[in-house]
Parts: structure tokens; C-alpha cells; sequence
């Protein structure tokens, strides 16, 4: 929809300092940039840890390959080359076996997909957000269905564990973003498709519905947001949460040890 101004510089935390630095010329950023391996393997139990501002297609360069175990995301609907850079993108840093799960518009789903298969990924399926009042209005230039479509890749031969759909009760919260996602459904399926500890993206993440679920589920989460303001609300409510009942060891997997990101 085009409302936030892409030009702005990354944003990125200082690690273990708890604050944002400013950030705005070319030096900090790339030192920023140094740090996005480290934020992504620290310790989530701080909302400045995995939540960045800036654009996720020059951000996502510092995330290593194959180092993330599912793509859970948002994007803007209408911006069909997000999503086709979000499947190139996911093909690199999924991990063999890893998942996507983005959200669609169903007006633009031919073109959507049409973007994402280039990728090499594999379709799996597609998932049906049901809404809580679920109605079905069609005429002739706008139809509003009851559900909404959830699109289902993964990296590799096409497999996955067998996941229980059920009522998705409360419906999108709409409260800390305009376009705020349904954190019942998030849950859901984050749970189904990663284990505790597990690292989950989301390159579009608004109010921040995916960091929320992650810190609820004992996740890792690596949230990239554009507009300042949005991320920033997002940062404040993971911070105002109830604490989680567990907070998982955070742990140096191989694949990343003396991994270089780039800069
Ligand atoms: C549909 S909303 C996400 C909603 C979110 N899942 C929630 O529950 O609040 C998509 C978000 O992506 C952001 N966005 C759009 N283009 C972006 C880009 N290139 N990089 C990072 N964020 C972007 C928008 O500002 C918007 O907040």
C-alpha cells in the first residue's frame, strides 16, 4: 500500500545494551549489520532483542544461510514483489526442512504465487484463517469471504507433521496495528511448524503478532519492520507482556559458529 518511506537507514540495537543507537550514518549501520547474527542467537527476553527497523530487503542481507527454522509473515498484499523476494529470501536462509507460512490476499493470490514458485521452494498447501463471524458476501466486483488464505512452502521434499486446524475463536486483533494478525492462529501453527528455541523470521512484522507468539512459546524471533513508529509499538508490547512460563536456554548451534555476516 506504499505508505512507509523505504529510504530511511537500519536501526539496529547495540547487543546486551538495551537501547537503540542512532544509527543514521553508513559506519554504525554497518557495525549494526555485524551484530544481526549475534541478536539473532541472544536471548529474547528483551523487546530490543530481534525487533529491527528498516527495510527487511536490505536487512535480511546480515541473516546467515540456513539458519532459520520457519518464515512466518505478513506482507502488504498488493506488493507482489515483496513476496517474491520473500521466497527467494527464504529459499537462502531456511533451513533443509524448514518452512514458509506468508498470508495473501485472495485478489492477488494468481500473482502472488506466480512470484513465489520461481523460488525453488516447495508448495505444500494452503491454510485457511476462518473468521470468528464467518460471512461470505459476493457480488459482482467484491467478494468477503469468511477466511482468509495462509500460503505454505518448504524447503526440500515436501513433508511436514500432521497439524490439527481448530476454531481460530478471537479473530484478528486489530488493537496495536491496523493490519493486526490473529495471535490464536499465529500460535497455532508456529507451534506446529518449530520446537522451543527454534529461530523464526518475520521480515513484515507491524504490531508484532509474531514476536509476541515466539516470546510466548519459548521461540527465538528475528522481526524486521520499516516504519519506526510501528516497530517501536511493537518492541513496547512484547515488553508489556506477561512473562512466559519458561524461557528456553538460549544455545550456539554449529551451523552458526564462526558463520561471517555480512556487512
Ligand atoms: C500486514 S502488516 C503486518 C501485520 C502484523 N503481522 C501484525 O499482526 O500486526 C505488514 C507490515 O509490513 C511493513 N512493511 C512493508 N514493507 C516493508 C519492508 N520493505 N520492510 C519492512 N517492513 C515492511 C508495513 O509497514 C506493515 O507494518
Amino acid at each position: 500500500m506504499g505508505h512507509c518511506d523505504n529510504g530511511h537507514s537500519a536501526d539496529l540495537g547495540t547487543p546486551g545494551a538495551g537501547s537503540m543507537p542512532e544509527g543514521n550514518n553508513a559506519e554504525s549501520d554497518a557495525l549494526a549489520m555485524a551484530h544481526l547474527g549475534p541478536y539473532l542467537l541472544g536471548p529474547n527476553n528483551t523487546p530490543e532483542n530481534g525487533i529491527y527497523t528498516g527495510d527487511a530487503r536490505e536487512l535480511a542481507k546480515a541473516i546467515p544461510d540456513e539458519s532459520v527454522d520457519l518464515v512466518f509473515t505478513d506482507p502488504v498484499f498488493s506488493d507482489i514483489g515483496a513476496y517474491g523476494w520473500l521466497a527467494a529470501e527464504a529459499i537462502r536462509i531456511l533451513q533443509v526442512g524448514g518452512n514458509l507460512i506468508a498470508e495473501s490476499g485472495k485478489y492477488h493470490l494468481p500473482e502472488i504465487l506466480a512470484a513465489m514458485m520461481p523460488s525453488g521452494l516447495t508448495w505444500q498447501s494452503m491454510l485457511a484463517e476462518v473468521y470468528p463471524m464467518a460471512w461470505a458476501r459476493v457480488n459482482v466486483s467484491k467478494t468477503m469471504a469468511g477466511w482468509g488464505p495462509y500460503l505454505w512452502f518448504s524447503k526440500g521434499a515436501r513433508s511436514g507433521p500432521w497439524m490439527f486446524d481448530r476454531y481460530h475463536a478471537n479473530g484478528p486483533d486489530k488493537s496495536h496495528h491496523k493490519w493486526g494478525d490473529n495471535p490464536g492462529f499465529f500460535t497455532l501453527y508456529i507451534g506446529y511448524l518449530s520446537e522451543p528455541g527454534g529461530v523464526i523470521f518475520d521480515p513484515f512484522t507491524g504490531g508484532g503478532t509474531v514476536p509476541v507468539v515466539c516470546h510466548h512459546l519459548g521461540r527465538r524471533y528475528l522481526a524486521f519492520e520499516i516504519d519506526p513508529d510501528v516497530a517501536q509499538r511493537a518492541r513496547d508490547r512484547v515488553r508489556d507482556m506477561q512473562p512466559p512460563l519458561f524461557v528456553p536456554e538460549p544455545e550456539q548451534p554449529a551451523l552458526f559458529a564462526g558463520v561471517k555476516v555480512a556487512t
